[in-house]
């Protein structure tokens, strides 16, 4: 089980010094700042105790949108800071968490079939220019691109758009 995202900087960096380091570091601090992909971050850290990320959020206590821990310590982000995930990171899983609990399992339903996933699908088709999810190939809108998709209703076009730009800020983190 590895962090690192892109293989080859630790390596690429290592035997670098003064100077060159610097500039190097200076150079990959913007990637860094931009953070994991989440979904990425969860089957590589989480799935091999837990499974798929929403069924387990789903499967999970919650009261008013926060997780009621099964374990003694009560807090949950006090819970998940001596877990796993890498300090950085626990917010924004726990958020991802709370969002995938209060989403239905629409996706594995509806779309399933013939899409993995929706974060393989949008790490793929989705693209953030200017802080605006926009598909890559074609630089439509996602509500667009859904609104030309064969055999969708409206009104799953209501309810993925936002779905599919959600999880697309999870795993582009902007
Ligand atoms: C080696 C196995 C393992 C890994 C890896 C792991 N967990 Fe866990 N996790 C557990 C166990 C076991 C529990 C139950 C702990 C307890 O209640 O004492 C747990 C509990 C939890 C809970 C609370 C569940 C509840 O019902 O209260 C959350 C949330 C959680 N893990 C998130 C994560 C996240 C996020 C990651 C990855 C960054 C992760 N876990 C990685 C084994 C693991
Ligand atoms: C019957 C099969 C099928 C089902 C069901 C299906 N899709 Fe697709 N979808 C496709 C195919 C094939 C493509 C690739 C089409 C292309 O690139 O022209 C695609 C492409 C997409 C794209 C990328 C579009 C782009 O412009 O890159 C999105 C987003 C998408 N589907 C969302 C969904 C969602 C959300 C659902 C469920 C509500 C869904 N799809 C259900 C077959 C399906």
């Amino acid at each position: 089980m590895r962090l690192r995202q892109r293989p080859g900087l630790t390596t690429r960096l290592r035997g670098l010094t003064g100077p060159a380091l610097i500039l190097c570091l200076a150079m990959a601090a913007p990637a860094r700042a931009a953070g994991l992909d989440l979904h990425w971050l969860w089957d590589d850290r989480c799935a091999e105790c837990h499974g798929h990320s929403s069924e387990f959020a789903r499967r999970l206590t919650w009261r008013s949108g926060e997780l009621v821990l099964a374990h003694p310590i009560g807090d949950p982000l006090h819970f998940l800071r001596h877990h796993y995930p890498p300090a950085d990171e626990v917010e924004p899983l726990y958020r991802m968490l709370q969002a995938q609990a209060a989403t239905p399992p629409r996706f594995q339903v509806e779309c399933g079939g013939c899409h993995d996933n929706a974060a393989s699908l949008v790490r793929n088709a989705i693209r953030f220019r200017d802080g605006a999810p926009v598909m890559a190939d074609s630089g439509r809108s996602v509500s667009d691109a859904l609104a030309m998709h064969r055999g969708l209703t409206e009104e799953q076009r209501q309810f993925f758009g936002p779905l599919l730009t959600r999880v697309a800020r999870e795993v582009h983190r902007p």
